[in-house]
């Protein structure tokens, strides 16, 4: 018999309070669901991992609990988001910043074109970006390189990574890279400056209620990949794991590196085109490797007897364990 627990269902609950308001993602956690979670199993818990962390959902949950955490996400964008989700920024330099913006682009938006600004080498920026566009972005580009304090720097860029997909010819209905029809390119017309002055003001409001609830607890954002190593953490030093993993092959489903290839080339990443192939289920595997996993293996194998060819996708879905978990 099927059982439906509604309790589970957030469909009627905001899921953009506090810095969970920051900035879109694919397949983002429920911040209701990590904090249901910390509250029944967490009470004791002083420090929890997220191994595929995006943009943070469950350290900003733990921070609000006074819980250390720890996320680590191959995506460049994603560990910018999460690490700005989480930080302590000071809103006095924050606000002298803000306003230091207003002034710039109120100046830009009457001298645009005598002002001249160098337009980042971007693969196929043309297809992409209108040449208007691609002047305004450049201008804000300045402006953040100019900025000295790097969490200020880095809410400024990532109200800028939202502005640049928004000012694409990217279709925002959809996480992966598709171009608008001529017919749409031709109608669209984006306010640069508005749109990152309005990601400017939704995120200092949830910044400010986030540091008003915040308590001491602190989070660190590191880069490795889950799926061969763990670095930094010390075994058996974590209390807790609340994380929602990548869902299936990206090939036909959910694609980071893609949705967030256009933020990350404005934003100076390299190779920001190959991050998709590194992700968990990126690339197929061609051997079928050995865990020591008693269960692991047995599933493979039952897996294998039904379909030779499925345990070699499953493979790329498996995470190394370690004994992170305090017993
Ligand atoms: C479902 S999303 C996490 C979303 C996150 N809970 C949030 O609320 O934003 C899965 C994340 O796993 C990351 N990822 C995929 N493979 C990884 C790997 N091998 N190591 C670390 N991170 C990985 C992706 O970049 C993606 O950000």
């Amino acid at each position: 018999m099927k059982y439906i627990d509604y309790s589970w269902d957030f469909r009627q609950a905001n899921t953009k309070q506090f810095t969970h308001c920051y900035h879109n993602y694919p397949a983002m956690m429920i911040p209701q669901i990590a904090e249901r979670i910390l509250t029944k199993y967490g009470v004791d818990s002083h420090l929890l991992f997220d191994p595929y962390c995006g943009t943070g959902t469950s350290l900003v949950e733990a921070n609000l609990k006074g819980i250390n955490a720890i996320g680590t996400d191959l995506n460049p964008l994603a560990r910018l988001i999460a690490k700005t989700k989480t930080a302590k920024i000071n809103l006095q330099v924050l606000d002298l910043y803000l306003k230091d913006f207003n002034d710039y682009s109120f100046n830009l938006i009457f001298d645009l074109h005598r002002i001249s600004v160098v337009i980042p080498e971007i693969k196929n920026i043309d297809f992409w970006f209108d040449k208007a566009v691609q002047e305004k972005l450049a201008h804000i580009k300045t402006f953040i390189d100019g900025i000295e304090d790097e969490n200020v720097s880095n809410f400024f860029k990532i109200a800028f990574s939202e502005t640049v997909r928004e000012s694409s010819f990217t279709r925002n209905s959809e996480f992966k890279l598709f171009r608008m029809t001529a017919e749409q390119i031709q109608k669209f017309n984006p306010d640069v400056f508005g749109l990152m002055q309005s990601k400017l003001a939704r995120n200092h409001k949830g910044l400010k209620a986030f540091l008003a609830q915040k308590q001491e607890a602190t989070s660190q954002v590191y880069d490795f990949n889950t799926s061969n190593e763990v670095r930094y953490i010390e075994n058996g030093s974590i209390d807790i794991v609340v994380t929602s993993p990548p869902y299936g092959d990206s090939r036909t489903t959910v694609a980071y590196g893609q949705f967030s290839r256009l933020a990350n080339e404005w934003l100076d990443v390299k190779d920001a085109n190959q991050i998709d192939n590194h992700l968990m289920g990126g690339k197929r595997q061609k051997e079928i490797c050995h865990f020591d996993s008693l269960a692991l293996k047995e599933s493979l194998e039952k897996i294998a007897s039904a379909d030779e060819k499925e345990p070699k996708k499953l493979l790329h879905f498996t995470t190394t364990t370690r004994s992170l978990l305090k017993t």
